[in-house]
């Protein structure tokens, strides 16, 4: 797996302390830990962002999930995105948290915000461990970021090339001639 990877962006222990200082901004943005929050994550790869930062929230909590086509297979280049699999909790009235890996052209936030939208809640806020800064193409920002990062392929802390190295601890930009090498990048 270490040989796919060109090269670290931001170590296991980066990640471990940007997400509970994330975890307190949150908190801080939510005051009463009773009033409840809908943390709804956006599959696949934020799945371990969620696990981690979630443990830093002293907040009375429901998670929700739903899946999202963009990247399908072996390719880094991202296609319209569109909804899979809806949410099958109720928001109406309650606060909305989106958890996403990573907002690049901000297509998937952007779809994923108006969906909550339409089902009533009392807000939508967004959160995401990484940005790529400078690559949206619609007017979505993040409400929480993680990490501004530049305009690479990134794996590892759940994110994934073709459904691999979601496990990789560290966040690393993958070898362009990995996905170059299948023709799809
Ligand atoms: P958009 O362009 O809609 O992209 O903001 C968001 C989704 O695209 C995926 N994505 C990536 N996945 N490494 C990945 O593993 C990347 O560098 C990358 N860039 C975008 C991701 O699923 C995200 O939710």
């Amino acid at each position: 797996m270490l040989n796919d990877i060109d090269r670290i962006l931001i170590t296991r222990e980066q990640i471990a302390q940007r997400v509970q200082a994330l975890a307190q901004e949150i908190a801080g943005t939510y005051p009463d830990p009773n009033r409840g929050l809908t943390l709804v994550t956006i599959l696949s790869g934020s799945i371990i962002f969620l696990a981690d930062l979630i443990r830093y929230l002293p907040i009375r909590m429901k998670i929700g999930l739903v899946a999202v086509s963009s990247y399908q297979g072996a390719t880094t280049v991202g296609s319209e995105p569109k909804l899979l699999d809806q949410l099958h909790i109720n928001v109406a009235g309650e606060h909305v948290l989106i958890i996403d890996d990573i907002l690049d052209t901000g297509r998937t936030l952007r779809l994923v915000q108006q969906q909550m939208w339409s089902l009533g809640p009392a807000s939508v806020r967004t959160c995401v461990l990484l940005h790529k800064s400078g690559k949206a193409v619609c007017d979505v920002k993040a409400d929480f970021v993680g990490f501004e990062i530049e305009d690479a392929f990134v794996v590892g802390y759940g994110l994934d090339f073709d459904d691999h190295y979601r496990n990789f601890p560290h966040i690393g930009v993958l070898k362009p001639e990995l996905y170059e090498r299948q023709g799809s990048g």
